[in-house]
């Protein structure tokens, strides 16, 4: 969907639960437009570093994360030479999970109006944050096959269930191991069969891989079908991701009632729905619902007041 002022109004006039009118200022403020598109015609789209780094956040989440790699791995990664201990051949490089909470770099890259604007364009404004996590890539051999990430069996329902941001803390291109998409391929709502999953040479020649400089931040719709190129040049490509699902979704990382209150407090009402906490976990009877919406209600309603945006109701 193109974000004429014709589709705004004629969806705004019958609800404000999707905060149409909102969104398309944020869009528009950003000088966002063009990212949309390409979202909505090929079902990824590369936001460049002037938009997508404010204030170095890219910089910043580079030397947090070999920090942190130093303190799980044992040793700093070596970005210019190096890979990552026991890891030279992996298609995805050393992950480092559950990352949120270890940096407060981590709550600004959630918080990026850029990454937010695409991913509300996506799965709208109750989406919360699955998994956040990050990659070091060192040379390898192993391609990493096409696939989407919406994990279902085919078909794949039109509108993103999730979608995924990729920081680009490194630069991406073949050689790095960039990430590679089938253009066009979110509108396809099925995943690839076996014999199209490969890519390079005698592989599936509709995938272009990416090719963007550090900083820039990718974001693309569950259904895309993306893999990655093997690390060719010496050195490590390192990405930051955050994995964004519908409320409704079961999300890979547990948020509900583990966000410090310092660090709610520091940001935006919106922060508490992407950390999930507008989100009603299962129960186990009555009263345990009741404590559970409350609490989630809570956070829906400070979201509604400081936004103007209606949430769907909390069963
Ligand atoms: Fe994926």
């Amino acid at each position: 969907m193109i974000w004429t002022k014709e589709v705004i109004m004629a969806e705004a006039a019958y609800t404000h639960e999707v905060g149409l009118g909102t969104l398309s200022k944020e869009i528009s403020d950003l000088g966002m437009q063009r990212y949309i598109e390409d979202l909505d015609t090929h079902g990824y789209t590369v936001v460049p570093p002037e938009i997508a780094n404010p204030n170095g956040l890219a910089e910043r989440m580079l030397e947090t994360c070999l920090d942190i790699a130093a303190r799980r791995s044992g040793e700093r990664p070596d970005l210019e030479r190096g890979g990552v201990r026991g890891r030279a051949n992996s298609p995805v490089g050393y992950a480092m999970k559950a990352l949120l909470l270890e940096d407060r770099v981590f709550e600004e890259s959630l918080m990026n109006p850029a990454l937010l604007a695409l991913a509300t364009y996506l799965c709208g404004y109750d989406v919360v944050l699955s998994s956040l996590s990050a990659s070091m890539k060192g040379p390898g051999e192993t391609r990493f096959r096409l696939h989407t990430d919406t994990r279902l069996p085919s078909p794949l329902p039109t509108q993103a269930l999730l979608c995924k941001g990729i920081y680009l803390l490194t630069d991406f291109n073949r050689d790095n191991g960039s990430t590679v998409f089938v253009p066009g391929s979110h509108k396809w709502c099925r995943n690839p069969v076996a014999s199209e999953t490969s890519i390079g040479d005698g592989g599936n020649d509709q995938a272009v891989p990416v090719e963007a400089p550090a900083g820039s931040l990718l974001v693309f719709h569950g259904n895309t079908w993306h893999g990655a190129y093997n690390r060719v040049a010496p050195g490590l490509r390192v990405s930051v991701h955050l994995l964004m699902v519908r409320s409704l979704l079961r999300a890979t990382e547990e948020f509900i009632g583990r966000i410090p209150q310092d660090v709610l407090d520091r940001n935006r009402p919106r922060f508490g729905i992407l950390t999930q906490q507008g989100v009603v976990p299962p129960y186990i009877d009555k009263e345990d619902e009741r404590a559970k919406v409350a609490r989630a209600q809570k956070f829906v309603s400070a979201f509604e007041k400081d936004s103007g945006i209606q949430l769907p109701a909390k069963r």
